[in-house]
């Protein structure tokens, strides 16, 4: 390999310099080449092999004129050398300074940019769930019923025969019991009373009127349990609405103008209401209220001119059973009959809940598909 003629590493004799016109020419030479280096696109590494070969302590150039030039030089050159080589190295030195700052505030807003948060960037987006249907239900007949005084009470799932059945007036061996078998707990002999998952929310009824005198404005929203094979409109765990009002003045009126506005604030102003004498043992008289139909607008015919399938022609669909308080019970709570009245209803929220959406299938409530919750949101 041919060495590359390095003029720093002679001495000035060995370049044939004698006469100090001869040094600007040589130095100009040099810096003329720090020049080329220095010009070229730099990053930190490249900088500093460039700074040590020009300046490093020992092996820059610099140091190599200092050795190879100045020191040796005869003394009548001497002065011109060393004003010279001074200069080299003062625009060297300034040179790569400025180059210096250059790249270091260069990488400064590369880091910068690079760890930048950018606050319009959309966060990590995470499903957000929402309460089930029947959830909401409850909210909005609960809402209705908050807005007009009443307020919201909640019992225990397990209950006693007692408050299920005998203190609403339901004795041993009374056939409604056949429609409310449900499932009892299993119990070790000698128990004080068995225990059974309620029918029904009504035996709030009782506890709340066993712990507070008139007047009474409640409802209680909770699950009940029964017996029943599940089919499309059955299902062995549901949803109640219980409400009672007692106090001493409340009349039928009272009872039908609470119930109709309820029903119109949660179908709609346009629906209309019904009631037809029914039976509970708790409540006298009785009755079952019906709504004007939702699918055909009362008329019994569907959009396409056929029978309504949803009232079956009949314009009214049968939404809960409900009563004045029948005196019995009165009696169960202490209660003075002769002094105090009132009225109960008991509402299936998952029949209101079908009704108001169009749901022809109770079981989808508890099937937890996630394509029939999101409808819902
Ligand atoms: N508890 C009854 C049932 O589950 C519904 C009911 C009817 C509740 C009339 C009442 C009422 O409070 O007055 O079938």
């Amino acid at each position: 390999m041919p060495t590359i003629d390095n003029p720093t590493q002679k001495t000035l004799r060995e370049l044939g310099v004698t006469e100090s016109a001869q040094i600007s020419p040589l130095f100009e030479e040099v810096r003329a080449r720090f020049d080329s280096q220095a010009n070229r696109q730099m990053d930190a590494h490249s900088y500093e092999m460039l700074r040590q070969s020009w300046i490093g302590r020992k092996s820059g150039i610099v140091n190599a004129i200092t050795e190879n030039w100045l020191k040796p030089s005869p003394v009548e050159l001497k002065r011109a050398v060393g004003a010279s080589l001074n200069q080299l190295r003062e625009h060297i030195e300034v040179v790569l300074k400025t180059a210096g700052l250059a790249i270091e505030s260069g990488a400064e807003e590369s880091a910068l940019a690079r760890e930048k948060v950018d606050l319009s960037l959309p966060g990590a987006v995470r499903p957000i769930g929402s309460h089930h249907l029947i959830r909401q239900v409850f909210q909005d007949v609960e809402d209705i019923f908050v807005s007009i005084g009443f307020s919201v009470v909640e019992g225990p799932e397990i209950e006693t025969p007692y408050y299920n059945f005998e203190a609403l007036n339901i004795p041993e061996f009374h056939p409604v019991r056949d429609d409310m078998d449900t499932f009892y707990i299993d119990l070790p002999k000698g128990a004080p009373t068995p225990l059974l998952l309620r029918t029904h929310t009504s035996p709030m009824q009782i506890r709340t009127m066993e712990k507070q005198k008139p007047p009474v404005r409640v409802i209680v929203p909770g699950k009940v349990y029964r017996r029943d094979n599940p089919d499309a409109t059955h299902s062995f765990a549901f949803h109640q609405v219980e409400g009672l009002a007692v106090d001493t003045l409340i009349t039928f009126c009272d009872f039908t103008g609470t119930i109709e506005y309820f029903v119109k604030q949660f179908f709609g102003p346009g629906v209309k209401t019904r009631f037809r004498p029914s039976y509970f043992p708790f409540t006298e008289p009785s009755v079952e209220f019906d709504v004007s139909c939702i699918f055909c607008g009362g008329s019994g015919t569907a959009a396409s001119g056929a029978t309504c399938g949803k009232c079956k022609g009949a314009g009214w669909i049968e939404l809960f059973g409900a009563g004045m308080v029948d005196p019995a019970v009165y009696g169960f709570v202490n209660y003075d009959a002769k002094k105090v009245n009132g009225f109960a209803f008991g509402m299936g929220m998952d029949r209101l809940a079908m009704l108001k959406y169009g749901i022809d299938d109770i079981q989808v409530f508890f099937q937890n598909d996630a394509r029939f919750l999101r409808q819902f949101p």
